[in-house]
This record gives C-alpha cells, structure tokens and sequence, in this order.
C-alpha cells in the first residue's frame, strides 16, 4: 500500500524545523571558536558577506530541489536529471548524514553530558582553567561517559524521528526553538550586565582587520555552509515535506536570518564572559567546554547560568541530529521502500555504532591515525570539507546550469509570484550568484581545504 507522503502542518512549522537543523553546535559551539580565532568583528563581517551571497542563494536552490520533487536527495536528483551521476550526487548527501550524525552526536553526547555536570556543579571544584581542562580530558578519557550519553543522545534523535514528520519533527522543533530563543537571550542580558562585558562586545563588533589572512576568508565560506545545514540534501528534504503555496525565498531568508542572529547572540553570551573573567578568546574548539565552566564558576548566577547554558546546547543539537537522521531515513522510506520506524532504528543504530569510534577517538583509539588525524577528525574533515562544499557546489550547478533555468523560474515563482512582481531584480540577481559567484568561490575553497591550493 502506497503511504500518503506527509507535509508540514504550518509554514512555521517548517521555518522552525529548518531553523532548528541550521542552529545547532555550529552556532554556539563552533562560530564563537573560530571568531575568536580569527580576529572576531572582521571575521564576522566576512562570514556575513558568505552567508548573503553564497549561502543565501544555493539554500534557496536547494530547498526547491526538494520542494519541486516532494523526494529525498537520490529520488529529488534522479526525477529533474534522470541520471545516474546526479542520483549519486543526492548519494553522496545520504552518506555525509551517516557522517555528520556520528561526530555531531559524540559532542551532543558531551554536551548532555555537561548538563548533568552542570546540575551536579562539578565546575566548582575548579578555581583554574586547567583544572576544568583535566576535567573534560579526564570525562572524555571515560569509555562510559561518551558512549553511554552518545547512546542517549542518538536515542533521543530516533525517537523524534521515528514519531514522524508532523508529530516529530514539527512538534519537536515548535516546543524546542522557543525554549532555545529565550534561555539564550536570558543568557544574552546576564552577559552584558557583567562588569567588563563591554571588551567582550567591542570585539565581537569592532573590526580588526590585521588579524584576517586568505585563511580566515577560506574557514568564513567552509562554515557559512555548515552552519546553514547546506550541501548534503538536509534543507532539500526539509523543503521536500513544503507545499507548493509556501514562499520559498522568503523562507529561506528566515532560516538565514535565524541562524544568523542566534550565531551573533551566542557569542555575545560568551565573549562578553570570556572578557568579563579576563579569558583567552582563542581557545578553539575546548572554549565551551574548557573555558566557559570557569567562568561560571566566577560569576554572579553562575551555577543556573551553567545549567541553562548546557542546556540550550543540547537542544540546539537535537533540532539539527534530527534533520541529519530524517535524510537517511527519507532515502529508505522513499527510495527503497521501508517502513519509516524499522529505517530509523536500523539506521539510528548504525550511526549509533559508526559514532562509536569516534567517541573512542578520545580514549582507547587516540593513537589511531590516518592520513594524521583521528577517527573523529577524519570524519568531521571528510564531511565538513570535502562532501559538504562539493554537495554545494553540485547544487548550484544543478540549478544554475542543468534543470533549465526556465523551469527553474516556473517552480520558485510557485508561492512567490507578488514578490517577484514586486521586485524583477531579484531572479536575474539569483541567476548570477548561482550560475557563477557560488561555483567558482566554492570551488576555490574546496581546493584549498583539501590543500591543494597550499
Ligand atoms: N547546521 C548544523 C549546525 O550548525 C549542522 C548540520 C550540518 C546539520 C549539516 C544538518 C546538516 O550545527
């Protein structure tokens, strides 16, 4: 029996979901890290500037591939290309989710993890950085730790999924995004009433702009991606459960906007600590869960900020794991046939076990290396720089230069015919981001992330 494929029940059911897979640990873990890395306001700025002429326009291709076709990636590709090669390019997306959900979900592990450390207030047994510092090392050296809150978490994920796309996922994400907007701005105001918050803030928004190299330029465009969900058919399968009266431009202007802001909030909440309790900005990727607990620890309100704080990242990753799995499991229940509940505990659990060793990469397996970098690594690197620009790059070209741009103008016009009327410029503008600046900056990157470029 054929089964009614579903659809969102509200077009802000579907802008929530799609703004709870693009704000995840890459706007709250990740852009504070590597802002601060980089300089923090002209990185900023530069990021800006990839996410409105590059992330902007392949995610509204994307999301019309979906929507167009009402088909996960592989399907999506092979009804507008009916070739094989573009199948496989849809593939390669069902692939980068098995990937991204199995690192993603070792760092949600650890941050549900530091919720429950939070409520126990193990960070006040601290008074200096290393010491918390040997406090992660020493829970992630604990076999148990990552892989049972790895299991909890990826349970957590199947069970949303499995719940369906209506009752799952859309009530999911209506319950978890408000909850998140208000911890974070709660957060935001207990921030800047820091004393000293106002160093935080100047460089979070005064540029630098000796600090930015070629580099910096490179990790702007690689996260401008991976924070919008882009590349691996997430936003393409979340477009797929749309209706053909909602306004895709508009909508994805509102994920844009969304994840944007909250990327902005979060580093307002943590630089404005940072600076307040006279920390390094650029500690990379242990910042949240090295430095930050200090902080708390050293600040008025500290032990519930903490507890909010790990909570709101849990959820930020749960709203995102959850349109990762939703890719793998649309492939099987469209593609292949299955039933929605035995894909997502099959796949659920072979992610599960994928995630695994990459859990393991921080104890028993630290010494196993390829091509110099750990499994996790590896993984995060196969997926963030190589599968995810190329799946973007793929779907500019597919929209820009395969599909017929006619039919390409008939489709997105579906549900936005007033603004295109109202505004001519706005389709020739889309053309031109998509047929040329996407491709050859995105080109550019990937070259240079897999080195070639030096
Ligand atoms: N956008 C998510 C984040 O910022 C990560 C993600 C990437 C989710 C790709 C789905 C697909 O955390």
């Amino acid at each position: 029996m054929e089964q009614q494929r579903e659809q969102w029940s509200s077009k802000i059911g579907f802008i929530l979901a799609a703004a709870g897979s693009a704000i995840g640990l890459g706007n709250i873990w990740k852009f504070p890290y590597i802002a601060g890395e980089n300089g923090g306001a002209a990185f900023i700025f530069i990021y800006l500037i990839c996410i409105a002429i590059i992330g902007l326009p392949v995610l509204i291709g994307e999301i019309l591939i979906g929507r167009t076709t009402q088909l996960n990636p592989v399907g999506a590709f092979k009804k507008l290309s009916g070739s094989s090669f573009w199948s496989a390019i849809g593939g390669m997306g069902v692939i980068a989710g098995f990937a991204i959900l199995s690192f993603y979900g070792v760092v949600a592990g650890w941050s549900m993890g530091y919720f429950v450390e939070s409520v126990r207030g193990s960070f006040f047994d601290y008074t200096e950085v290393s010491g918390v510092g040997e406090h992660f090392n020493s829970l992630t050296a604990n076999v148990f730790w990552g892989i049972g809150f790895l299991a909890l978490f990826m349970f957590t994920t199947m069970i949303i999924v499995y719940a369906g796309v209506q009752k799952g996922i859309e009530r999911g994400s209506k319950i978890l995004m408000p909850v998140l907007f208000i911890i974070l701005l709660i957060l935001m105001f207990i921030g800047i009433s820091l004393e000293g918050s106002s160093k935080g803030l100047s460089f979070l928004f005064e540029p630098d702009w000796g600090n930015v190299t070629g580099h910096s330029v490179l990790v702007a465009l690689g996260h401008a991606f991976f924070t919008l969900s882009l590349g691996m058919g997430a936003m393409m399968t979340y477009g797929s459960y749309m209706s053909k009266k909602d306004n895709v431009p508009v909508a994805a202007l509102q994920i844009v906007f969304l994840d944007t802001i909250i990327a902005i909030i979060a580093g307002v909440c943590i630089f404005t600590v940072v600076f307040a309790t006279n920390q390094d900005p650029a500690a990379g990727p242990g910042l949240i869960f090295q430095t930050l607990p200090i902080v708390f620890t050293q600040m008025p309100g500290g032990y519930l900020f903490s507890i909010l704080f790990f909570l709101l990242l849990t959820i930020a990753a749960l709203t995102s794991a959850i349109s990762l799995l939703e890719v793998v499991v649309a492939y099987f229940v469209d593609e292949r046939g299955w039933n929605r509940h035995r894909a997502v505990i099959v796949f659920g659990s072979i992610i599960f076990l994928l995630g695994v060793p990459c859990a393991l990469s921080y104890n028993v397996m630290s010494d196993v290396k390829l091509f110099g970098l750990n499994f996790f690594d590896l993984i995060d690197f196969i997926a963030s720089n190589i599968l995810l620009p190329l799946g973007g790059l793929f779907i500019a070209v597919f929209v820009g230069w395969v599909w017929g741009f006619d039919k390409v103008v008939v489709t997105l016009k579906e549900g936005a015919e007033k603004l295109f009327e109202k505004h001519a410029w706005l389709m020739p503008t889309w053309k031109i981001f998509l047929k040329y600046f996407a491709p050859i900056l995105i080109f550019i990157v990937f070259l240079s992330s897999i080195g070639l470029l030096g």
